[in-house]
């Protein structure tokens, strides 16, 4: 197990390695990755870190952040999970840009539709992160207490480095475990949790199949999926059905309907293995992913085709043979 600054210090000693799990999409944004141990060049496609804008810029992004905000205000928790991401962003030097108020958004639409599922006791899973907004508003809103966050090595080392800035070191040190294998997950499931305390279980996608020993209570995938082969898509969701064969599980997906990778590859949201006897909560296009804003005229542009997400239960052992 690599604990804190141990972690960070492995995945900089693994963003050299040929990774087989990232798709062609994948291996053209991460092309121009570079960490010197201070500092990245070349984040590309996960999201923004411009710093934070002052005067009238940070009056103009109000602005045109406002009519996502309107959709998540229908949610009870929103304006506390907002506040939370605001304060995350400042402690992280960064603009609180449309990709953190998505996920703002997301976790308090999750609150209104399946509250059981969220508390500070239960443990998230959060495939395919961008700076780890989700997983840092995952556990600062008390909707999970701890997360398995599992990524590609060079975004997960992004991943980490911004937990840190908003953790700050001390708890970093403690709650941040990087696991390779069935001995080191098991080492880190067993870390006593002291009350009030988080944990992130950090994992790269070449171990993904370390999911099925987690607990898992939900998972989230966003603008993620869509981007990965299929195969892969395929196996996560194995790994999931895994988990939820013994305990049920929800599944939160927001993908675009179809997107063809520079290798021509097409990935489809209604072809992923979703299963007959999944308990669908939700289906419908995401009214909060579709339209991304620019600063100047026109302002707001369609994304490069729709994205739906659905909210699943995918059912343990007993209910599925049940529903058969
Ligand atoms: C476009 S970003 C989306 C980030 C964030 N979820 C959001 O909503 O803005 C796609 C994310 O999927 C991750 N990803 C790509 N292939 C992956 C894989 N095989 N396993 C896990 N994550 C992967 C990327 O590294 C990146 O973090």
């Amino acid at each position: 197990m690599h604990s804190g600054q141990s972690a960070i210090n492995y995945l900089a000693n693994e963003i050299g390695k040929d990774e087989p799990h990232a798709s062609s999409h994948w291996q053209k944004y991460h092309s121009a990755f570079k960490f010197n141990g201070q500092a990245f060049e070349g984040l590309q496609g996960f999201g923004g870190n411009v710093s934070p804008p002052s005067g009238l810029r940070l009056w103009a992004l109000k602005k045109l952040q406002h009519r996502f905000r309107v959709i998540g205000k229908q949610y009870p928790l929103f304006d506390s999970i907002d506040a939370l991401a605001h304060q995350m962003t400042s402690q992280q030097n960064r603009s609180y840009d449309l990709d953190v108020l998505r996920q703002a958004i997301t976790i308090s639409f999750l609150h209104h539709k399946a509250a059981d599922k969220l508390s500070p006791t239960a443990m998230g899973c959060v495939i395919g992160d961008g700076f780890a907004s989700m997983t840092a508003l995952l556990l600062a809103s008390g909707s999970a207490g701890r997360v398995v966050l599992i990524n590609l090595s060079k975004t997960l080392l992004v991943d980490l480095w911004y937990l840190k800035l908003w953790m700050g070191a001390t708890v970093f040190e403690s709650s941040v475990d990087l696991v390779t294998d069935e001995t080191s997950l098991a080492q880190a499931l067993a870390k006593p949790l002291k009350e009030g305390s988080k944990q992130v279980i950090a994992l790269q996608a070449s171990h993904h199949a370390l999911l099925r020993s987690c607990p898992i209570d939900f998972a989230i995938n966003i603008a993620s999926m869509q981007e990965m082969d299929p195969p892969i898509t395929a196996a996560y969701f194995h790994d999931l059905r895994e988990v939820a064969r013994k305990r049920g599980l929800l599944f939160y997906c927001c993908n675009r309907e179809m997107k063809q990778l520079p290798d021509g590859t097409v990935t489809e949201f209604l072809k992923y293995p979703w299963h007959t006897h999944d308990h669908i909560l939700t289906d419908e296009l995401c009214p909060w992913h579709q339209q991304y804003y620019t600063i100047r005229p026109p302002f707001y542009h369609s994304y490069d085709g729709a994205h739906q997400h659905r909210l699943a239960i995918f059912q343990n052992n007993n209910l599925t043979s049940s529903h058969e």
